[in-house]
């Protein structure tokens, strides 16, 4: 199966086949179909073996594929969006994983539930939302978040987990990060999945393998600095997000601040913000239907405020923002656009002339740019800023 169609790079890598989950119980059957395979094939000992693991793909549309796959590839195709429960205080609502966020955002805002305007236009699925923390215009899911529940492809079991289980952070979450330590292979059997298919909530140590945490330290980065990541073996089923009725917009980010200057709108509603994100996005961001590309290639990296004013002693011009702990956050794309690489390529691969925070497949058809000349591309720009700013910057797709 190619995959060029399910990455919104368009990569042209290879799978070697493509598992549509469409339900839980599909989630599951995999999970079965997976164990007894393991089972049958591999000695306990090995049963870790990341290429076990499966690729869980969304809309594709945050990572690199840098060569064919040989992981079971699941595609997540879950869909249903619902009010769970609105009372006085608020609206909690749930999507299936495979909705497109974009038209969750869409349509809560069109039902009059505000909150999520912000993060209008942003590609890809409602189930890959959790995964990076996704964020745009001073929102982050986090600060919407309310659960989600998963299946556990190591032992077939659904679970459940709140914001702080999932600890969040800037463009991170337990479930960008590779687990470590054995799976739990006790009762490899159909029935033991049976048996663990009601809903329940996993005490932490039910999720990870010999560790006796519990879920308040899984809050804190330790907990996955420790290895205790889901990424290959959780896939999210459906997400639930808490909107307040008691609304205040977010309009502190300068492209907002632009936006209510140029209307003389000073006091938008919700569906303003979605129309002013919508086109502040479609002005420097390229659509992945056109150009391919997965958003910004690079985190924005923290410094401290030492590091920082030693850099503006050096580039007093350099993009900042204070952070509330005290560190700073740098803007990224200002210092690659300083470093001279807009419209810079290798091969196919290039940095988009409107913002150099973002990679752009710059080939058609058969002449796609491949994972290695994106890998080659980013390596120079990360070398180049690190000569002249000493910060190494991280990517922000999961490369695969
Ligand atoms: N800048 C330049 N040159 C460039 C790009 C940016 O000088 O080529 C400057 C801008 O003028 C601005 C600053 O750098 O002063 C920051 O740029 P921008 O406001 O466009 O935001 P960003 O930091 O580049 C982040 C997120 C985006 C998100 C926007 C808006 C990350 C890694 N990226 O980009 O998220 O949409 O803020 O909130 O945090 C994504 O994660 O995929 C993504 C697109």
């Amino acid at each position: 199966v190619s995959l060029k169609s399910f990455n919104t790079f368009g990569i042209a890598a290879k799978a070697l086949g493509l598992v549509r989950i469409r339900s839980v119980e599909d989630a599951q059957a995999f999970a079965r179909l997976s164990l007894e395979q393991r089972a049958a094939e591999l000695p306990p000992s090995k049963r870790v073996a990341p290429e076990w693991d499966a690729l869980v793909l969304g809309g594709g549309s945050n990572m690199v594929l840098t060569g064919d796959v040989r992981r079971p590839v699941l595609k997540m195709e879950i869909m249903g969006k619902r009010i769970v429960e609105e009372n006085e205080h608020g609206w909690l609502i749930e999507a299936g994983a495979g909705e497109r966020w974009h038209d969750l955002v869409q349509w809560t805002v069109e039902h009059h539930m505000p909150g999520l305007e912000n993060m209008a236009l942003i590609p890809g699925t409602v189930g890959a939302a959790p995964v990076q923390n996704i964020g745009a215009y001073g929102v982050e899911l986090k600060d919407r978040f309310h659960s989600l529940d998963a299946v556990d492809l190591w032992t077939g079991q659904r679970f459940n987990l709140d914001g702080a289980q999932c600890a969040f952070r800037y463009r991170d979450s337990i479930f960008k990060h590779v687990p470590a330590g054995a799976p739990r292979v006790a009762g490899l059997s159909g029935s033991s999945i049976a048996e663990g298919a009601g809903l329940q909530r996993l005490s932490a140590s039910d999720l990870f393998f010999g560790s006796a945490l519990n879920a308040q330290s899984l809050a804190r980065p330790q907990a996955i600095a420790q290895g205790m990541g889901l990424a290959g073996r959780a896939v999210i089923t459906h997400v639930r997000l808490w909107l307040p009725k008691q609304w205040t917009p977010v309009l502190d980010y300068h492209d907002l601040e632009r936006c209510m200057a140029q209307t003389g709108v000073h006091s938008p509603n919700a569906q303003q913000i979605f129309d002013w994100v919508v086109q502040v996005r479609r002005d420097k961001l390229p659509d992945p239907q056109e150009i391919g590309n997965v958003g910004s290639f690079f985190k924005n990296p923290t410094v401290t405020a030492e590091q920082c004013n030693d850099i503006i002693a050096r580039e007093p011009r350099i993009v900042h923002y204070p952070m509330p702990d005290g560190s700073v956050k740098l803007a990224a794309g200002w210092m690659i656009d300083a470093c001279g690489w807009k419209g810079k390529s290798v091969g196919h691969a290039g940095v988009y002339p409107k913002q150099a925070l973002v990679l752009v497949n710059l080939g058609k058809g058969d002449s796609s740019a491949t994972g290695g000349e994106v890998m080659t591309l980013a390596k120079a720009i990360q070398t180049s800023v690190y000569e002249r700013y000493g910060i190494r910057l991280e990517p922000e797709p999961v490369v695969v």
